[in-house]
């Protein structure tokens, strides 16, 4: 399963993301490719912000991302565009070339165990304090250890046909 995490600037949430899916699939043995990449342009060839960074050392999730653009050639690399928030995903659905392309794109809250629906926003911590990258690597952990069980017991598929009609109609 090739995954790819998509945020805003791809130096806070999404970073964060690629680590913790990359440490936990390789600590459950679940065979994965990680990546992540942010609709904007700001921080292309940037590392990680120091708050996702510090964080993600304090909990173990090596980190050496460099900040790139997803572009809509990219959906070919990956069976799972996963956004963290409902603008990122709006803006992937905005990008996908075709429908194959669209049917990739789900928000990271939609693997959080016992959830039923589309899933929650992962919110930007961009210009807050340290607390909210905490709160950020807490939401991600959740869902990346529901990510992980999907992947493992191969129903990620269940997971993208939960995410409505809306969705399709972009
Ligand atoms: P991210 O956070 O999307 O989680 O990487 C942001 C980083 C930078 C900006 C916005 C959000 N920015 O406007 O530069």
């Amino acid at each position: 399963m090739r995954v790819c995490f998509v945020c805003l600037g791809n130096i806070c949430r999404s970073p964060a993301a690629e680590a913790v899916l990359r440490t936990m699939a390789a600590q459950q043995g679940v065979a994965v490719e990680v990546d992540s990449a942010g609709t904007a342009d700001f921080h292309v060839g940037e590392l990680p912000h120091q708050h996702t960074v510090a964080e993600a050392r304090r909990r173990g999730y090596p980190v050496a991302h460099r900040g790139r653009q997803f572009e809509p050639g990219d959906f070919a690399a990956y069976d799972l565009v996963v956004a963290l928030d409902t603008a990122n995903e709006a803006d992937l659905l905005g990008l996908a070339p075709d429908e194959d392309a669209a049917q990739k794109v789900v928000r990271l809250g939609a693997f959080v165990p016992g959830e039923q629906g589309p899933g929650a926003d992962v919110p930007d911590p961009w210009g807050l304090g340290p607390e909210a990258y905490q709160a950020m690597f807490d939401q991600v952990e959740q869902a990346c250890s529901g990510l992980v069980g999907h992947v493992a017991a191969g129903t990620v598929p269940q997971v993208l046909a939960r995410r409505g009609q809306s969705h399709l109609s972009g």
